[in-house]
């Protein structure tokens, strides 16, 4: 077997391409799709989003230290690249994408109605890491659509949703079931 050894670069993939809404007011409600994300903590739960001190959003998010992560799916592509290729400079992108802000219930910043989930976060820390400053963020609320929601067992169906994984430049749509958490060391069943 060989390999290849490349520069270090950013090859952790695929990741998602959430969309993240921010902003206090109507006037300030902008949407940025963001790839470097994550969760980071369970308890608290924590996530965190790596942006570009360039971009429009980024004043928005330092200044009101809250946003929303909006999970994106299959109908909600071309949505999430367009908000990820424009800049609210320019753009208002809740209206030209069709895009419907709700108010959250803890942070300024608006949900988007059509994603799935909808993860509000207050920022802790903002570390200047170089290229992208990272929030640090605490979840303070979730929001998820009823529609996923199994009514018999309760459980909720995002794959129903059909999520989008982002990688090496392409948008790809989850689907196929191949294993479950713990399904290695499970007991066959005779
Ligand atoms: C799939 C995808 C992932 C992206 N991930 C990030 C990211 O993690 N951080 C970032 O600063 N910009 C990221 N961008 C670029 C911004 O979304 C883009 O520059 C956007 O136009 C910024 O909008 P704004 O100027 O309205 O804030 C990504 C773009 C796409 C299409």
């Amino acid at each position: 077997m060989s390999k290849v050894i490349w520069k270090p670069g950013t090859m952790l993939y695929p990741l998602p391409a959430v969309m993240v809404s921010c902003g206090a007011l109507p006037e300030e409600y902008n949407i940025i799709t963001i790839s470097w994300t994550g969760t980071i903590c369970t308890d608290p739960a924590m996530c965190y989003i790596s942006v570009r001190p360039g971009r429009h959003s980024y004043n928005i998010l330092k200044n009101n230290g809250e946003y929303v992560i909006n999970l994106t799916t299959k109908s909600l592509v071309y949505a999430a690249d367009w908000c990820g290729v424009k800049s609210g400079s320019k753009h208002r992108k809740f209206s030209e994408m069709g895009l419907t802000p709700l108010p959250a219930s803890i942070v300024k910043a608006p949900i988007i109605m059509e994603s799935p989930v909808n993860i509000e976060c207050k920022v802790k820390d903002i570390i200047e890491l170089g290229s992208h400053h990272m929030f640090i963020s605490e979840v303070v609320a979730v929001h998820a659509d009823e529609k996923y929601i199994d009514k018999k067992s309760g459980l909720f169906r995002l794959n129903d949703a059909i999520p989008i994984c982002y990688s090496h430049g392409k948008y790809y749509e989850t689907g196929k079931l191949i294993g479950k958490f713990g399904f290695s060391v499970e007991k066959k069943k005779k």
